[in-house]
């Protein structure tokens, strides 16, 4: 059952700039009607960072019972939490806000999004190799997944190798028992993969390939593609990207990054409502999000 608007519908919402093209408020609206929620998601684009504080603050004194947070201010709301969980310390960024009595609390739900995502596509991360393309934002939530799911070593992959350095170092001591090594995409990094076998999982954190660069390919070496079994991608504009129809071309599976947005949204939803949202409400959800974007 869906509810209309009323005076005691409750109010969430993404601060972002931009936000006109996110998929957030189909979704959060979607879980809110099927699980019978009255609530509401509304997209805010947030000018600038002065924006951003009024938002934050003007949002709770309005009773706004949760934020996400997206691009670019995942960094600079977490001067304005009273607490933050010990994944997102780690990322060193915030995706969710929940209001917590007395504070606003932050979480980062990117990692355990992708984490579940791995999980509901069948892909196991525990024991296995891992090679994450590219050292942006988004890696710094893949990369904690790849070692908060047990990965056996991670090959960071990146044109710019001191940023691929500055990430591994920024997890290394978190976990220090798994191996990360950093290459450039002029290395040999295809021989390095090849020491190790053909059961590579990559996780593609660029935005190469997305729309409208839809030949866009973050490795361009083939050989590198005969080493994966699985190529997860974030991008989700295409459905399926250049890298995705290597990677199959080249024997392995494929995901794009729809179910990773969707669980890491799904994820938020469990945190500022205290519930559990099961697979198939979320394979439900998925379908509709498909038709979406
Ligand atoms: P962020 O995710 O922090 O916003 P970004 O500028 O979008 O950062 O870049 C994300 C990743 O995509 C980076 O690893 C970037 O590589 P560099 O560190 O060398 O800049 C990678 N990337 C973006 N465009 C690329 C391209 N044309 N070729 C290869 N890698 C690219």
């Amino acid at each position: 059952m869906s509810f209309e608007i009323n005076a005691r519908t409750v109010l969430l919402g993404l601060l972002g700039h931009p936000v006109a093209h996110s998929v957030s408020p189909y979704l959060q609206n979607k879980l809110a009607e099927v699980c019978s929620l009255n609530q509401r998601y509304l997209a805010f684009d947030i000018a600038d960072e002065e924006a951003l504080e009024d938002a934050v603050w003007g949002g709770h004194a309005m009773g706004v019972k949760g934020f996400n947070v997206t691009v670019p201010y995942k960094k600079a709301v977490m001067e304005f939490l009273e607490e933050t969980d010990p994944i997102a310390q780690k990322i060193g960024a915030v995706n969710t806000l929940k209001w917590e009595e007395t504070g606003w609390h932050g979480y980062n739900t990117d990692m355990s999004g992708l984490l579940r995502a791995l999980a509901y596509d069948g892909v196991e991360i525990k024991g296995k190799n891992v090679v994450l393309i590219g050292a942006g934002g988004a890696a710094n939530a893949a990369l904690c997944a790849a070692l908060e799911g047990g990965a056996a070593q991670v090959l960071i992959l990146n044109r710019t190798v001191s940023k691929a350095e500055e990430l591994a170092e920024q997890f290394s001591k978190e976990y220090p028992f798994i191996p990360i090594r950093c290459m450039g995409m002029g290395d040999e990094f295809v021989s390095y993969l090849d020491t190790y076998g053909n059961d590579w999982i990559a996780l593609q954190t660029t935005s190469v390939g997305m729309h409208p660069d839809v030949h866009g390919l973050p490795v361009s070496d083939d050989a590198f593609y005969d080493h994966l079994s699985v190529g997860y991608d974030i991008i989700f504009n295409p459905k399926e990207t250049a890298f995705m129809k290597k990677a199959k071309a080249h024997g392995g599976k494929a995901f794009n990054g729809l179910r990773m947005l969707l669980f890491q949204g799904i994820r938020s939803y469990e945190i500022w409502n205290d519930v559990t949202i099961s697979d198939e409400i979320a394979g439900e959800i998925l379908k509709g999000m498909e038709l979406a974007v």
